[in-house]
């Protein structure tokens, strides 16, 4: 199957021109084919911007063992929908991705269904070393350095440097110190109402968490990512580090303040919690500098039911997925970020991180997962349309301007204008860990 993309406004790594992009198969074949190139079909994609597919690099897709939230089909159609073209899927699901067998397992399901490109970290526990060490087929190893949804949680000092110092694979990590998190709750009773979220998951526990596992990184010489940073005071920690050690940003922490609780109630609790205005300025700042590499979802499904039980009850966690590249469409259009830097954030820089093989730029040769955008539609999110399992946005209500129009997967065309083809199934991700595990 030959598609030929023409006349679209292409984001390549070293300019933004228009092309014509022709697809052989599941590869790129040309991006500088003649308009009368022999293909099957033929796009017009004028007044069109064509980007590499969005690699979203940290959801959580509940299956298996909460599938009434999300699972690995209504997952992956939700990213189809967003322009996500490769998603890594996080280990707290139940059980959790804690060895090759349970790996081996989720990679089976995921052929079967999937519509978009697919790979799964391993999660780190006190105990699994032997498993960490011994594991091929996945980007890295994940770990809790607070707890979060699921029982994966590693706060011994100890096992934290057994893991750092005895494997080999990139690590991300969830910084939120335990310690700091349990004294504050026990101050404030637990919490009674959900702006206490951000008191006990607080800017102390988020820099403290950030700068030990930056330290067991630089002592141990190991490829660290920092999960979603949401603080400035994160920032100072990671200034230094910059070859070693890589960071993400999330939507809601660039997107939503403390101020926010107000209007959202339980839709704006997440992990880590939302802070203050001067740390999303920063967060922005810092992202724009090249100081945070990775925009990612952390696409944390629960349903309605479960957010309106009362804080604490209430679970953590917030659905972004299919909505996260028309968000930061509509940054680049308020000048947060110019659209060469989404594309760095959100397609090129994940798939380095990781060392995707083939994935993250529009090039020859490089795998055919690509999205078309209309910078100049304008749209209004609603919980109703979404495609996720979950039904509900935090940006339900929400008017952007900027929108994903078209995702090819592998040369497949998977959606367009919002219409999915449930036919097209996307591929196992293939890693080329042997860059020597520096970040360039
Ligand atoms: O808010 C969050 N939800 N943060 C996490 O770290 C986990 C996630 C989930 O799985 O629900
Ligand atoms: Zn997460």
């Amino acid at each position: 199957m030959r598609t030929l993309i023409r006349n679209a406004t292409c984001v390549f790594p070293e300019e933004t021109v228009r092309a014509h992009v022709l697809l052989d198969g599941t590869r790129i074949a040309a991006v500088d084919a003649p308009a009368t190139a022999r293909a099957d079909e033929i796009v017009e994609a004028a007044g069109l911007h064509l980007l590499p597919g969005v690699i979203d690099d940290h959801v959580h897709f509940r299956e298996p063992g909460a599938t009434h939230k999300e699972d690995l089909r209504t997952g992956s159609l939700a990213c189809a929908k967003g322009g996500v073209t490769t998603f890594l899927e996080m280990p707290n699901t139940v059980p959790p991705t804690t060895d090759r067998r349970r790996l081996a397992e989720k990679l089976a399901r995921a052929a079967a269904c999937c519509a978009v490109n697919y790979g799964f970290f391993l999660g780190a526990t006190p105990g699994n070393l032997g498993e960490l060490q011994a594991a091929e087929r996945t980007p890295g190893i994940k770990v809790f350095l607070g707890a979060s949804t699921g029982d994966l949680l590693v706060d011994d000092a100890e096992a934290q440097e057994r893991i750092f110092a005895g494997t080999t694979l990139p690590i991300a990590a969830h910084c939120e110190d335990e310690a700091t998190i349990r004294a504050n709750a026990a101050r404030l009773g637990g919490g009674r109402v959900v702006a206490d979220h951000s008191r006990i998951r607080d800017h102390e526990a988020a820099r403290r968490a950030t700068r030990r596992a930056v330290e067991l990184a630089h002592r141990h010489r190991r490829r660290l990512h920092v999960l979603h940073v949401s603080t400035a005071a994160e920032l100072e920690v990671l200034r230094d580090h910059r070859r070693l050690v890589t960071a993400e940003v999330c939507p809601h922490h660039l997107f939503f303040s403390t101020a926010d609780y107000a209007r959202l109630g339980t839709r704006g609790q997440m992990n880590p919690s939302l802070k203050e205005r001067e740390d999303t300025e920063a967060l922005w700042a810092a992202l724009a500098a090249g100081a945070i590499q990775v925009v990612a979802t952390d696409h944390a499904p629960h349903t309605l039911a479960e957010k309106a039980r009362p804080y604490p009850e209430s679970p953590s966690g917030v659905p972004a997925v299919e909505n996260a590249l028309a968000l930061m469409l509509d940054a680049v259009r308020r000048g947060r970020l110019t659209l060469r830097q989404l594309v760095e954030r959100m397609c090129d820089a994940p798939a380095r991180v990781w060392d995707l093989a083939g994935k993250g730029r529009i090039a020859a040769g490089y795998d055919a997962d690509l999205v078309a955008v209309d910078l100049e539609r304008e749209h209004t999110l609603r919980d109703a349309e979404q495609v996720t399992r979950c039904g509900w946005t935090p940006w339900d209500g929400v008017t952007l301007v900027g929108l994903p129009v078209r995702t090819w997967v592998m040369g497949r065309l998977v959606c367009a204008e919002g219409r999915l083809d449930e036919s097209v199934r996307g591929r196992e991700v293939v890693f080329a860990h042997d860059r020597g595990g520096y970040w360039a």
